[in-house]
Order: structure tokens, then sequence, then C-alpha cells
């Protein structure tokens, strides 16, 4: 550890430790403060690396080839013994993921010239030139004030807790995200209150291994933030599937009871009891700033408790960022990382760049839900003259023959000008389709460019082209 450098990064997850690295890369020197500590160890790459993001997908994917070899491979001709799945092996697997690449991450620090810092950092004063940052040792709690030239704070975020559900990971009965990626066993009836995008991946997960699994969502329309014909479409699939999703339903109370959980709701007025296994609580999460800032920081908040930042992750004061979760706009890491990236490229000089109009979404659930730019309903909000193209892959060549066929794929334009102003997909691999839409939409394509384009036959994609041509009434397999 250096007495002064030209930046210490606040948080070691994807916003931080990016941020962190692309600063070596530039030649600065440069500190990464981080505490976490995962199953008895100090460990980099946050909440994505170690809690979220890449657990979930290793049990989502887990889940999938359980469910999928189950169930369907017969139709394949494929016959199959008895399927069963070790649920500890399982999680084995995943913890194996974490490890290689938190690992991994560690390494990437050291190879650019990164002091990764095993403690808590408080930005004490983030005034004037040379800003004091207090490091807080988490192996002898020891104190040392350092000082930097620049500071960016990368300290990410926790689920929000309910008071009707006192979530208690160590009990493991009431849990939150991060004690639903360990459960030991699949429960026999699982819980969920909030049907966003973590209640729909881990109640998918456990469902697919056997769980039966009721959700809770508050607001009456069900993942209200998606273009509704997708909303509706995931609505229909994700039941058709399962999952029992109760919208308008509010959940009054839960009790932990003799090793289970008795869970009373509210539905128009008429209130019902049931009882669980498991419960997860996934309604959200807040900025985590605990420790974070100083009595004289200077720093400005939000009455959110978001850290107040402008377009380019500037915080009030000169020389200090934020990014990732602690910010304004949607949790997700690889919006932390492109932040992180922005605000060093910032410090040293340059014009980097946000576009927040084009930061995509995706729900892990299969199919995958998933979208880029406006919904038809938000562009028609913003005044455009609108106009839109989809496609069922029911009638795509490569869906059917993989038997994914299922969902579609929409694109909305402004119809003055032709311009793509969105695309929506709910299908096999919906998150990487979209990317072509982010694409388009950074070159300021119109419809009729993707209509002019040749797309390989025979893919997914060509679902993209199809939709581009049905918003003008081309489409050829419809
Ligand atoms: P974080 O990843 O939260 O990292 C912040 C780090 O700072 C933490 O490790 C914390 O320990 C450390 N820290 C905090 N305060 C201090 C301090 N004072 N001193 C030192 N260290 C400190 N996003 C996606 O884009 N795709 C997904 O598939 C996805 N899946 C998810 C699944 C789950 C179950 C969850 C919970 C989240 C998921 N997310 C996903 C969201 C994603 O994890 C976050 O958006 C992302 O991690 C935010 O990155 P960050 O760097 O801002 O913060
Ligand atoms: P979320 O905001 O996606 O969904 C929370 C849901 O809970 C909402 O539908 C909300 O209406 C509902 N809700 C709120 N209070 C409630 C209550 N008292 N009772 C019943 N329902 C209630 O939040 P979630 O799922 O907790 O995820 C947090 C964040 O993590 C996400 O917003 C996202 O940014 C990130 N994430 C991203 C993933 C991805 O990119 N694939 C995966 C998982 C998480």
């Amino acid at each position: 550890m250096k007495d002064n450098y030209d930046l210490v990064v606040i948080g070691g997850g994807p916003g931080g430790y990016e941020a962190a690295i692309r600063a070596g890369q530039l030649g600065m020197s440069v500190a990464c403060i981080e505490k976490r500590v995962y199953k008895g160890e100090p460990a980099l790459g946050g909440t994505c690396l170690n809690v979220g993001c890449i657990p979930s997908k290793a049990l989502l994917d887990s889940s999938h080839r359980y469910e999928a070899t189950k169930h369907d491979l017969e139709e394949h001709g494929i016959t199959t013994g008895d399927v069963e799945i070790d649920v500890a092996k399982m999680i084995e697997r995943k913890e194996g993921i974490v490890k290689q690449l938190t690992g991994g991450v560690a390494m990437l620090l050291k190879g650019n010239g990164v002091d990764w810092l095993q403690g808590w950092g408080t930005l004490v004063d983030g005034k004037g030139d040379e800003k004091k940052v207090k490091f807080t040792a988490l192996e002898d709690e020891s104190e040392t004030v350092i000082t930097a030239k620049n500071v960016i704070l990368a300290a990410g975020s926790v689920p929000i807790d309910i008071p009707v559900a006192p979530v208690n990971n160590e009990e493991g009965i009431i849990v939150d995200s991060t004690g639903a990626l360990d459960f030991t066993e699949t429960p026999k009836r699982l819980g969920v209150i909030g049907a966003g995008v973590i209640g729909l991946e881990l109640g998918s997960v456990w469902r697919r291994l056997g769980a039966e699994v009721v959700v809770y969502e508050a607001l009456p329309e069900f993942l209200a933030a998606a273009d509704k014909d997708i909303s509706k479409e995931a609505g229909k699939l994700l039941k058709k599937q399962g999952l029992d999703i109760r919208v308008d339903t509010k959940v009054t109370n839960a009790e932990v009871k003799d090793g289970q959980v008795v869970v009373t709701s509210e539905k128009g007025g008429e209130s019902s009891e049931e009882t669980f296994d498991k419960l997860i609580v996934c309604v959200g999460r807040r900025a985590y700033s605990e420790k974070l800032l100083g009595e004289d920081s200077g720093i400005t908040l939000t009455d959110r408790g978001l850290v107040e930042v402008d377009d380019q992750c500037k915080t009030n004061l000169d020389g200090v960022y934020a990014i990732g979760d602690l910010v304004r706009g949607p949790m997700l890491a690889h919006k932390a990382m492109e932040e992180g990236m922005m605000a060093v490229e910032r410090i040293h000089g340059e014009k980097a760049q946000v576009n927040y109009d084009t930061i995509i979404n995706v729900i892990y659930t299969h199919p995958e839900i998933a979208w880029v730019g406006l919904t038809e309903q938000a562009a028609k909000e913003q005044g455009y003259d609108v106009k839109t193209g989809s496609f069922n892959l029911a009638a795509n060549g490569r869906a059917l023959a993989q038997s994914e066929g299922q969902g579609s794929i929409k694109v909305v334009a402004d119809a003055k000008t032709d311009r793509l102003l969105g695309m929506h997909a709910i299908c096999a691999g919906a998150g990487d389709i979209v990317h072509q839409g982010m694409i388009a939409m950074e070159f300021v394509s119109s419809i009729e460019d993707l209509q002019l384009m040749t797309f390989a036959h025979p893919t997914i994609s060509e679902a993209v082209h199809e939709a581009a041509l049905s918003a003008d009434g081309r489409a050829i397999h419809a």
C-alpha cells in the first residue's frame, strides 16, 4: 500500500474492478478497496460474481439441463433412465465457477499494477486536490488514511428488506437472493415475494428442480417495464411452466413456524394463508453506503440514498466519481462496468460517454426475455408516431429444429423517419439477439436497413429480419 495514489476505487464489484483495471492500463497508480469476505475468503467481483449474475446463471444452466434431460428428450427419440439432481453437487459447481472468476479478477488487478486493499474504504474528505480516504483493514481493523487525486465510489447495492418478511439467511427459511443461491435441497413448496428479475430467475431454478412455486407481486401488472406484448407472452409461458404468479397480491405477514414459513397475503380485500418450506424476498435493491462516506466527505446524496451524479458519473466534488448500483439508472453489471470505464477515461482527460438509451435488459428465464430501447408504449408516450413489426418463433425453421419455437421478436420504430427505437424479444437466446438491436440503434439504423441485410439461414436471427419486414407488412413466413 502506498500513501498516495492517482486513483482510489472504493468497491471491487464489476464497476469498481473494471475501473481499476482500466486506470492501471492507462498508467495511473491505483488502489481498489474491497471489504467482501465470501465463504471465509476475501473476494473481489462484488455482488455480480459472488452472489449475483454468475452464480444465478450457473444454477439456471444446471436446472435447465436437468429439466430438459428429464422432460424434453423423448420427442427426439432419446430414452434416458431415472434422471436425478444432486443439489449439493450443483451448488459445488456454482462455487467452482465463482472461485475461478473471482480469483481471475485478483490476477487481473495484480497484472495491471492495481493494489487490492482488503478492507473498508471511507471517503473522509473529497474536497480539494488531495482527497482523504480511510482504509480499515479486514485483517486487524487497523486504520490508515491514504490520499488520492481522484476517487471512484463503487459500493454497489444490497437487497431491500421489508418488515413483513424478515430475512435470515443463516436460518435459511426466509431468505434473500443470496440465501436462495445456497439451498441444500429443493424445497417442496417455495414462496417468492416480488415477480421481478430475481423472482423469475430464481423461481425458475427451483421450479425446474421440482418445487411448487408461488410468486406474490404487489403491482397489478406483471413485468411493467417490458413491452406489453412481451410481458403478456412471458406471463403465459411462465404460467404454463408452472410458476404461479399472483399479481395485485400483497404479502402482509410471513412467520417461521415449525421449520416452515406461513405467508399471509391479501388480494382485493381478502386475506389468505399458505405454508411454504422456503420464502425468497426479492422486492428490489438499494444503494449501499454504510461506512462509505465520512461526516465531512462533502458528497451529496439524493433523497433515495443514491450518490448524486451527472451523465458522466461526476459527483458534486471535482475528481470524485460514483458508478454502478450506487447511482441512478438500472442496477445492472454491464451498466456499472461501462460507467467505470467512462469515469476513468474522463479522469484521464478523454471524452468517454455511456449511451443510457441502449442499455440492454435480459431476464434469463427460458425462453429469455430481453429488450433494448423504447417499448411501444414508451415511444407513444414520448410522442412518436410509432410503427411496429413482430415475428413469431413458431414460424422460424431453426427454432423449430431446436424445439425452441416459443416466443416472438418485436421491433419498434418511428413511422416518420423509419428509425429503429427499440427491439424486444422473448425467445431462446433473446439476450444475445437484442444486441443486434443495440448495435443497429447505435448506428441510427432504420427498419429499412434491417430489411435490406442478408441474415443467415437457418438462424433465430432471421426472426429479427422478418420482424423488420413485418413492420411494413412484408414478412415472408407470417
Ligand atoms: P457491486 O457488485 O455490489 O459491488 C460493490 C462492492 O463494493 C461489493 O463487493 C461491496 O462489498 C464493496 N463495498 C461496499 N462498500 C464498501 C466500502 N465502504 N469499502 C470497501 N468495499 C465496499 N446484473 C446483470 O447485469 N446481469 C445479471 O444477470 C444479474 N444477475 C443478478 C442476480 C442476482 C441474484 C443479483 C442480486 C444481482 C444481479 N445483477 C445482474 C445485478 C448486478 O449484480 C449488479 O448490478 C452489479 O453487481 C453492480 O455492480 P457494482 O460494481 O455497482 O456493485
Ligand atoms: P426488481 O425491481 O426486478 O423486482 C422487484 C419486484 O418486486 C417488482 O415487480 C415489485 O413490484 C415487486 N415488489 C416490491 N415490493 C413488493 C412487496 N412488498 N410485495 C410484493 N411485491 C413487491 O428487483 P429484484 O428482482 O429484487 O432484483 C433487484 C435488481 O437486481 C434488479 O432490479 C436488477 O437490477 C438486478 N438483477 C438483474 C438481473 C439480470 O440482469 N438478469 C438478475 C437479477 C437481478
